[in-house]
């Protein structure tokens, strides 16, 4: 049976499936059928397609009562909408249905566990809202709610764990055994990584704090994720309030990958490291899966809480996904690169090798909007290498620049000319590792994204452009003569 509430939003989440345009929407980047969107969602396998939810409001452009949208896919870049998975419709979770994820069970139904936002109202009579874990049950497009939700409330936390921040299930299975992590608030603000267990999947209990911010690496962590990759083990969250450190934590929200070993055993997490996961403006609530050939891929949220409440006037959709990358774990680097699916949607191929720059110059046939292009750099001379500068998404009013300054292993990128006409974050800088001068940059563009992997995937920057979407010149610039190679695809999704 499905509830008001459900059926209300599968409604207008129809209509805006119906009635929004292919031109308002990004050509290969997931968006909810209409309104707001936030975290990725439940980004599993099921019966051998991928799944994804996401948080989605679709009554407004703004964040709302959180409802699951739907989406699944074959290939990463080719998504299908399927109705609204979850609303707000129980007493556990009338306040919203937040974060979580999915997994396919042995009986063949997918189990979506996910954070329920309810009241409580204690004896004082001041009404508090809470956060517990919940549970439902389905067959890839209907699901019922668990009758035993939630399943994991305030007495499965660890001392003085808060009620309040306790949210973000990421689930997964070991052998016989299922595990979750979850994002808590504990003593002082910190965040911490609680791992629960579970026979069943329905009947949880607490294991251990996987590991803990001590408030060094931002206040509360939200949207754990955990696996295995090359070989350690990679704590994956979102820290909310962070400080900036150097060039590699920006300040306020961010997501951190943490580097270690597991001793599966003793359910022991020892980290080792600590990576910055995106040096962009907009990535967030990253959730990743296995596929059956073995690849972690990762998908996230392409914003960034401290700029959504700024809008192009008149959008009907807010919020896209990243489009999906594939990890590797090499040299103490996160490896990301985008999804190999990606390629067979390559047209128009155009290749220019050895181009010598050095005024701002524009090269024939290279320009484009929705395109994958690879430009690699060389210096003439190695000791006289001044910056080099990429402009792209140019009209005579717009550009985005991309900049690299050798002689400090920097790189910076500038949405000034192609964003909002709000004074939010535009800029970034950051350091790149030192290939002898020569740097790779892959730059996967959409109608209102840039992703760029730089040298093949040691770093990844993400951005929302908030131009006309249209703008589509590219230009090439350096302060002393560079070699260029250019390798430009349309990215043609029919
Ligand atoms: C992260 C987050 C999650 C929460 C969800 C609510 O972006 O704050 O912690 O579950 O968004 O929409």
């Amino acid at each position: 049976m499905l509830s008001e509430k459900l059926k209300q939003a599968r409604e207008i989440d129809q209509k805006g499936i119906e009635f929004i345009s292919s031109d308002e929407r990004p050509a290969f980047h997931v968006t909810g059928g209409i309104g707001w969107i936030n975290d990725p969602n439940g980004f599993s396998i099921y019966k051998g397609e991928y799944h994804l939810f996401f948080q989605y409001h679709p009554y407004s452009t703004h964040w709302g009562p959180m409802h699951w949208g739907h989406v699944k896919t074959k290939d990463f870049v080719k998504w299908e909408f399927l109705p609204v998975a979850l609303a707000p419709d129980t007493d556990f979770d009338d306040e919203g249905c937040f974060s979580g994820s999915a997994i396919e069970m042995p009986d063949g139904r997918q189990l979506l566990m996910y954070t329920g936002v309810s009241h409580e109202m204690p004896e004082d009579g001041i009404e508090q809202v809470i956060q517990q874990q919940c549970i439902a049950i389905g067959d890839g497009i209907n699901y019922e709610k668990y009758k035993g939700n939630p399943v994991l409330t305030a007495n499965d936390l660890p001392k003085d764990g808060s009620k309040f921040d306790f949210r973000d299930p990421k689930i997964w299975r070991d052998g016989d055994d299922y595990y979750a992590v979850v994002g808590n608030r504990g003593p002082d603000n910190t965040g911490n990584i609680l791992l629960f267990t579970s026979k069943d999947g329905f009947a949880w209990s607490f294991v251990t704090i996987l590991d803990s911010s001590h408030n060094e690496y931002g206040r509360m962590w939200e949207c754990p994720d955990f696996f295995a990759l090359d070989g350690k083990y990679m704590l994956m969250t979102s820290p909310q309030e962070m400080a900036a450190d150097g060039l590699k934590f920006h300040a306020g929200f961010g997501v951190i990958c943490l580097v270690g070993d597991y001793d599966k055993t003793n359910c022991r997490f020892k980290r080792e490291d600590v990576l910055a996961v995106d040096y962009g403006l907009d990535f967030y609530a990253p959730q990743t899966l296995e596929t059956e050939d073995g690849r972690r891929i990762m998908i996230a949220w392409m914003q960034n809480w401290t700029n959504v409440n700024t809008r192009v006037d008149g959008v009907r959709i807010f919020g896209e996904m990243t489009l999906p990358r594939e990890l590797h774990y090499r040299d103490g680097m996160l490896i990301q690169n985008p999804v190999r699916e990606i390629e067979s949607y390559r047209k128009h191929e155009t290749v220019c090798k050895n181009v010598v720059v050095k005024e701002e110059t524009e090269l024939d046939q290279i320009k484009g909007r929705i395109m994958d292009m690879t430009v690699t750099v060389r210096p003439k001379d190695v000791k006289n290498y001044g910056t080099f500068i990429l402009k792209i998404g140019k009209d005579e009013r717009h550009e985005t620049v991309i900049k690299y300054i050798p002689k400090e292993n920097l790189f910076k990128i500038d949405r000034s000319k192609s964003a909002l006409r709000y004074d939010i974050v535009h800029r970034r800088k950051f350091y790149v590792s030192d290939h002898e001068g020569e740097i790779k940059l892959r730059v996967i563009m959409d109608k209102h994204s840039i992703e760029l992997f730089i040298n093949d995937g040691e770093q990844a920057a993400s951005m929302m452009l908030y131009d006309n979407g249209i703008a589509d010149g590219i230009s090439f610039e350096a302060e002393s003569e560079v070699y260029v190679d250019v390798e430009k695809y349309d990215l043609v999704i029919s």
